[in-house]
């Protein structure tokens, strides 16, 4: 069967010697089996989004600059997502809301799954970016990915996930293309 959905990855950390693309690297070898969808790697951090500047709110879709007409044609693309965020200070990082903030409908009708990652977890970055995607009519699903920088890497550096996140992993995916895939036919008229 080919793959009839488009999925990104979301890195959602930039800082310098971030461990984002370690674990979205991770996350993204996991889903080379996936028959009904393929995924994307997409890196925050290279997508030149400065502080959110439209003087428009992004739910008008009047976008003025060239930065938001681009990340809306990337994200346009996409049936769903899986956001790989690390927590800081008990959220969600800055530019990952920023980027959400910069669009609107590209976002809405669509469905995502989150791994998350932290000193304990990333949980309550988790719920800080379920109640976000809510408002951008984003369905997130009830499987969650949380890894711990203690008990799931080595040197907070290199991952070393416990036997049971594989299988966890697989259930978000799973999860998510269901969703997408019944969204994309929502989003086509189709139901
Ligand atoms: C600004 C900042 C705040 C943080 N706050 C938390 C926190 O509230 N809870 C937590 O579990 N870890 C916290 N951490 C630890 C991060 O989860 C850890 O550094 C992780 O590697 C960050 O992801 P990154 O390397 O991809 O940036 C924080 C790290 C930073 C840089």
């Amino acid at each position: 069967m080919p793959a009839d959905l488009k999925m990104a990855v979301i890195i959602a950390s930039s800082r310098p010697q971030r461990v984002g693309p370690t674990v979205a690297r991770w996350v993204h070898e996991a889903t080379a089996e996936r028959e009904r969808a393929s995924y994307e790697l997409v890196d925050l951090a290279e997508q030149n989004l400065p502080n959110y500047d439209e003087p428009q709110p992004a739910a008008s879709g009047d976008y003025t600059q060239e930065h938001t007409r681009a990340w809306s044609e990337k994200i346009s693309a996409f049936d769903g997502f899986v956001f790989v965020t690390p927590e800081y200070n008990r959220g969600i990082p800055g530019q990952l809301k920023n980027a959400l903030d910069f669009l609107y409908s590209e976002w809405n009708d669509k469905a995502a799954g989150i791994v998350a990652y932290g000193s304990s977890g990333g949980l309550r970055a988790v719920e800080q970016l379920k109640s976000v995607l809510g408002e951008l009519q984003v369905a997130t699903v009830r499987a969650q990915v949380s890894l711990s920088l203690f008990d799931d890497m080595r040197d907070f550096s290199q991952m070393a996930p416990r036997d049971f996140q594989a299988g966890n992993v697989q259930t978000m995916l799973g999860q998510t293309e269901r969703w997408a895939g019944a969204l994309k036919g929502l989003r086509q008229g189709s139901d």
